[in-house]
């Protein structure tokens, strides 16, 4: 069998979701149940492999919503049980963290990690499999949180960080001042709530136009990746090493791509980016972390049906 990624698929919830303007917990699990089976089929068969040739299966165990992660989760572990192979239980964020190396021009081990999802945003000193130590994080809401949030105020609609970031791209920052919060707090930590709340202040009471709405969506863009990349070359230059990863949906972000890549071409570090479709959630991602663990004996033996899902899960209290 060949090695590498040799087959994937993805279906994305947005659109079922995107009448309501987020995500249904309920709606997410039911769907994860019709869609799950028919998405395995559709990746082995452009692998062109049969369910028979699996060696293992990783699954998401958590953090997320309780009935997302039970679909995965008992598929998986089922399917594992039936095959008699070993089923792998993911923590998503070690997902993201590996997922740079998925890509053809891959870091080496020691790299800083900035993880910035729709949940979290931290800065991740990377030694190794399973060796992540938190140089910083949010202390309020995440960066996509943030850009979702904003994204609303603004009624960009669902999913707001895309729409936001395109809608910024047309716009001029500067026009409309908005803080960087906590970008000279001398550590590694960060702040997004109150961004959110300066928009809102200069949302509220206000017609804005559509050229108005664009400057603003430019400015919050600035502001974030501002923040960002400050505490990007502070984590590199305190952490010793001369890589940077950024992971995580609001890694697809394309200005803060090119502001990390002409900053890094300054201060002599290298930047690496996973491909955009493996920054926002995949399977990959997880087959990828899965074979990792596989490869150092890190596996749960699936010797019996039994397996647990965890939806709140700190990343330093995994016990897998
Ligand atoms: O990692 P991800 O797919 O799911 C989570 O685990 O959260 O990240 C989703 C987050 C959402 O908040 C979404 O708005 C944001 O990533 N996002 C973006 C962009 N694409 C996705 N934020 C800013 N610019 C983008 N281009
Ligand atoms: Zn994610």
């Amino acid at each position: 069998m060949g090695s590498g990624l040799l087959g994937q698929a993805l279906h994305s919830q947005v659109d079922m979701h995107a009448a309501y303007g987020g995500v249904v917990p309920e709606l997410a699990s039911r769907d994860h149940v019709v869609r799950l089976v028919p998405l395995i089929r559709q990746a082995l068969g452009q692998a062109g492999l049969e369910v028979g040739d699996l060696d293992a299966l990783a699954y998401t165990a958590g953090p997320g919503l309780a009935g997302a992660l039970l679909v995965g989760a008992s598929v998986g572990a089922a399917l594992a049980f039936a095959l008699n192979i070993p089923a792998v239980p993911i923590h998503h964020l070690e997902g993201h963290l590996l997922s740079p190396l998925l890509s053809a021009r891959a870091p080496s081990f020691p790299y800083v990690a900035l993880l910035v999802s729709g949940g979290h945003t931290q800065l991740m000193r990377v030694d190794g499999l399973g060796r992540y130590t938190l140089l910083g994080e949010t202390l309020d809401d995440a960066a996509g949180e943030a850009f979702d949030k904003t994204a609303k105020l603004l009624e960009l609609g669902y999913p707001g960080g895309p729409a936001l970031s395109r809608l910024a791209d047309t716009g001029t920052a500067g026009r409309f001042k908005l803080p960087r919060p906590m970008i000279g707090s001398g550590d590694l930590d960060f702040s997004f709530a109150g961004l959110k709340t300066a928009v809102l202040t200069r949302v509220r009471g206000h017609a804005l136009g559509e050229a108005d709405k664009a400057d603003l969506a430019a400015e919050f863009q600035q502001a974030v990746v501002d923040v960002l990349v400050a505490k990007c070359v502070s984590a590199v230059r305190a952490s010793d090493t001369r890589s940077l990863v950024v992971a995580g949906g609001v890694g697809a972000n394309r200005h803060l791509r090119r502001s990390l890549v002409d900053v890094a071409a300054r201060q002599c570090f290298e930047v690496f980016f996973p491909e955009p479709e493996f920054c926002t959630d995949n399977g990959a991602m997880i087959a990828f972390a899965g074979a990792c663990r596989l490869a150092q004996g890190r596996y749960v033996a699936n010797a019996n049906l039994e397996f647990a899902v965890h939806p709140r899960w700190d990343l330093h209290a995994m016990t897998i």
